[in-house]
């Protein structure tokens, strides 16, 4: 094994890609663009649905990245050696061109021959079949193939075997919401330990296997529930940059890999007390934060702001677990940028912003646990019996409303005499934490219903008027206007723009009536690819100018005199008669001189 650093292994990534065919392509933001199925970007594949979909990439068939991504699901479990917030994605694409043997050959190749994996310690999964699809004998065929040209016996089955089958829970991937999917082949690295038992198997989690990587053939198309084929064969691979970086420096977690050790060691520095569980969590959910903050999310109360607000929230409530009273943000966030500035340069550029960020929101919380403290104080004073047992989950209600950590609450009150049975406080507190748990699951259901993901012919409707809405606005406001965000599900679109004065009845009414003109004259929407330089100069309204990739799509509705021109990757109907009436239903103040408004087709 060669001992890289995460940097050169990302660029060893990168360079493989190219000289296997790829055009790499830029990293994202990790908030979505025009797409309101998932609040943060949890994989490489996310924004390029569309093209996995069939749309034409302007880079073509071949593409790889690294791409930022941020998982928040299991965020209560971050503190584990090989689980973080954020992370990079390495990735590479099959836009409808090479499939499984090349895929598995591509992966195996790069582990093996530029970052030096013994062939002997990989392990691999393959899809079991199912009634929606086959066992993956084509994938079993090349893993052979892979295994037997190392002289490796390659034994098919279950546990202990090279090649162990699974079913749709381990081997098959798809987005939440659907969309292009199929079975994936999961490449595992093994750390040598003893196994746990006998049916240790890959997908064990006693971390005898770590997975590294993950080929999907996105074969299939999953829309309401059901399976049918996609009519085209895409590969998705994904591998985990961190961990690669853990396994190639020989370290038994990321935090001490060469780019996050030192975001630690500030965390060591700043501690009066070892908790390893406590300190990697503040290293990961600062380091988390800085990528937020630098891709423009603040911490607030809705839905994506306040994962943020949650995620520095507990960096600070593990901090003063580990005995740090200061104000810390700030020492540990500039670690971290440091390190990853060498990657993402706006984290550089964007460095005292996102410190300010980050001291704001911790002065903030520790006036809110102050807060809390009076609501300890007044809630010792009502238990009579000297005993505290959380029957109506107080904990919860606590931590929800002041942000006040349930096991402060137990010591709070242990210091004022008062017995708590610790047993039934924290059945109690999980029964409200649970019951909170499944309300949020059901409006997160209600935030995948049909996005861009499904490339419904109402959300394609909506997108193509949100170019049209652009246009309009920006004759009718002026030039100032460019799009500051935008979200489509198949009810409505919503476009953020800057502008200090909200608008007019009558300006509302010269939007509304530009853009029905513009559906009533039937206007064709064609698309052209050109360098990032043309784009820019042809679009007037380019927003983001650091995020654009160098060749780009460019959407023009309208023929020679277009009414609009803008950098999209669609998708889009083909001409404005399909949109039927556009009517505005909604503004609003979003922020400091930024609008918004909302808008149907009936
Ligand atoms: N999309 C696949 C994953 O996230 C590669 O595992």
């Amino acid at each position: 094994m060669k001992n890289l650093t995460y940097k050169e292994i990302r660029t060893e990534y990168l360079k493989h890609l190219v000289e296997h065919g790829h055009q790499e392509i830029p990293s994202t933001s990790l908030v979505p663009e025009n797409d309101p199925t998932v609040l943060y970007v949890p994989a490489g594949m996310f924004p390029l649905v569309p093209f996995l979909l069939g749309e034409e990439h302007p880079k073509g068939k071949r593409l790889a990245d690294s791409q930022r991504c941020i998982r928040t699901i299991d965020i209560d479990e971050v503190g584990d050696p090989h689980h973080c917030t954020s992370f990079e994605m390495l990735g590479n694409w099959s836009l409808n061109d090479y499939f499984k043997e090349e895929a598995i050959n591509i992966t195996v190749s790069f582990l093996v021959e530029k970052l030096g994996f013994n062939p002997n310690e990989l392990y691999a999964s393959v899809f079991a079949g199912d009634k929606d699809a086959p066992k993956d004998e084509e994938s079993i065929r090349v893993w052979k193939e892979v295994f037997n040209k190392h002289g490796i016996i390659s034994d098919v089955g279950g546990s202990g075997k090279r090649i162990q089958e699974f079913g749709k829970k381990e081997c098959w991937w798809e987005l939440p919401e659907g969309g292009p999917c199929g079975p994936c082949s999961e490449i595992f690295y093994d750390t040598g330990k003893e196994p746990c038992s006998k049916q240790c198997n890959v997908n064990c989690n006693c971390g005898k296997y770590l997975e590294i990587g993950n080929n999907v053939f996105m074969e299939y198309l999953k829309k309401d529930g059901n399976y049918s084929p996609l009519g085209r064969h895409n590969v998705d691979f994904g591998g985990g940059l961190d961990r690669l970086a853990m396994i190639s420096q020989g370290v038994e977690s990321f935090y001490k890999t060469d780019i996050y050790k030192p975001i630690l060691d500030k965390v060591r520095e700043l501690a009066l007390e070892e908790l390893t569980m406590s300190e990697r969590v503040v290293v990961d959910h600062i380091k988390a934060a800085t990528w937020i903050i630098m891709d423009g999310v603040l911490p607030g109360k809705s839905e994506r702001e306040y994962i943020l607000r949650r995620i520095i929230r507990r960096a600070v409530r593990h901090a003063k677990k580990l005995g740090i009273e200061e104000m810390f943000t700030r020492k540990v966030a500039e670690v971290a940028i440091e390190q990853f500035a060498v990657i993402w340069k706006n984290l550089g550029e964007k460095k005292e912003e996102i410190l300010s960020v980050l001291e704001e929101e911790e002065t903030k919380f520790n006036s809110t646990l102050a807060q809390g403290l009076k609501e300890v104080e007044k809630m010792v004073l009502q238990i009579s019996s000297g005993v505290f047992n959380n029957s109506n989950g107080e904990s919860f209600k606590l931590y929800e409303t002041h942000g006040f950590p349930p096991e402060m609450l137990i010591e709070e009150l242990q210091n004022n005499g008062v017995k708590v049975n610790e047993d039934l406080f924290w059945k109690n507190h999980n029964k409200a934490f649970e019951e909170h748990q499944d309300k949020s699951r059901t409006a997160a259901k209600g935030l995948f219903k049909g996005g861009l993901a499904d490339t419904s012919e109402k959300s394609k409707r909506l997108h193509t008027a949100t170019h049209l809405l652009l246009a309009a606005l920006y004759k009718v406001l002026g030039d100032h206007v460019y799009q500051k965000g935008s979200n489509i599900t198949p009810e409505r679109l919503r476009l953020d723009f800057p502008n200090d004065a909200k608008l007019t009845d009558e300006q509302i009414k010269q939007v509304e009536d530009l853009v029905n003109e513009q559906i009533e004259k039937g206007l064709p929407i064609s698309w052209e690819e050109m360098s990032k330089e043309e784009a820019l100069k042809k679009v007037p309204y380019a927003a983001f100018e650091d995020r654009y990739q160098d060749v780009l799509k460019v959407y023009t509705i309208g023929g020679e005199k277009p009414f609009s021109v803008e950098i999209c990757m669609g998708p889009h109907v083909e001409n404005t008669k399909e949109l039927g009436r556009f009517r505005i239903i909604k503004q609003e103040n979003v922020g400091a001189g930024i609008k918004r408004i909302k808008a149907v087709l009936e």
